[in-house]
């Protein structure tokens, strides 16, 4: 599967960042925490070169605790603060004022010798497509927020939302895109809903699916769909799901394309439960 990202797009993306980025104290980043690593552009690093860090475990709703917890650890372990969350919950999104206190404490501690008191953190949101940047600066900055308007040196239209009594958020967030080094991040990224459906094969995501679910979530496919996933390969999974979901074509025959469009429905929507599709290495 070969998938391309529009290089004047990802070039324009990118200077919007380097602009916005003069301007705030700490980058939150946004990853899925069901392939934080898939969903992550490691360019950040650069990117972000001597701001405060922290990461974002979003739509953590939809994964697979135990895992999270492994990748919380893995993202502590290389020095950065880290918080699992839904970003469509207030209760969830709450606790991150807290950490970014942590995150900012330098800066807080510097400003306070200086005898400066309350001065907001400012922070930017940044992720790849459809992580959930809108959704978490929307909960974050919650109905009463108030814009606190321009300020010189701001892109033309950025705005600062307040979040909190102590942090002010770019609306803008920051456009990072995926890589595609290694296929299996492209599949995950698919399989997850990142990417556009026009341009992938869906079948192929379906079999890699049931390939992985076979291998670490053992019955999840049995029990939702009513077929034996026992020793079958992929393939004949998903023709038994298209006859037990009823997916026959015109000539009587099972029909995978209609079967895999469920099984990817299914994911993307949790309905086959706490699902993540990668697992963090051993540092
Ligand atoms: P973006 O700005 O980074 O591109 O992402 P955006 O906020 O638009 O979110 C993309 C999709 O992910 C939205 O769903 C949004 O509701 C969903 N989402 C964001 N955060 C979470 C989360 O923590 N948990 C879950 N389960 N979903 C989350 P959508 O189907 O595209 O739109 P809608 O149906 O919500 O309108």
């Amino acid at each position: 599967m070969n998938i391309q990202w529009y290089p004047g797009h990802m070039t324009r993306a990118r200077r919007m960042m380097q602009d916005n980025i003069k301007l705030i104290d700490l980058v939150i980043e946004l990853v899925d925490a069901r392939l934080p690593l898939s969903s992550r552009n490691p360019d950040i690093d650069e990117l972000a070169r001597g701001k405060s860090r922290m990461i974002l475990l979003n739509k953590a709703d939809m994964a697979d605790e135990r895992v999270t917890a492994q990748w919380e650890d893995w993202f502590r372990q290389q020095g950065l603060y880290v918080l699992r969350i839904d970003s469509r919950k207030k209760s969830d999104v709450k606790n991150i004022t807290p950490v970014i206190a942590q995150a900012c404490s330098e800066k807080i501690e510097r400003d306070r010798k200086r005898g400066i008191k309350n001065r907001p953190v400012r922070a930017m949101i940044a992720g790849i497509p459809n992580v959930g940047k809108s959704t978490l600066i929307n909960t974050f900055a919650g109905r009463s927020s108030a814009k606190t308007g321009n300020k010189p040196g701001v892109t033309r239209g950025a705005q600062w939302i307040k979040a909190g009594k102590n942090v002010e958020m770019l609306d803008t967030p920051g456009l990072l895109w995926p890589r595609f080094d290694d296929p299996e991040t492209g599949i995950r990224l698919a399989v997850s809903g990142s990417i556009n459906d026009d341009i992938l094969n869906i079948s192929d995501l379906a079999i890699w699916l049931i390939s992985y679910l076979k291998e670490n979530y053992g019955s999840v496919i049995e029990s939702r769909y009513n077929v034996s996933a026992g020793a079958e390969r992929p393939e004949e999974i998903l023709g038994d799901i298209a006859l037990s979901r009823n997916c026959i074509t015109k000539g009587g025959e099972p029909d995978p394309l209609r079967a895999a469009r469920i099984l990817i429905d299914d994911f993307r929507s949790a309905r086959l439960g706490h699902i993540s599709l990668e697992k963090p290495e051993k540092i």
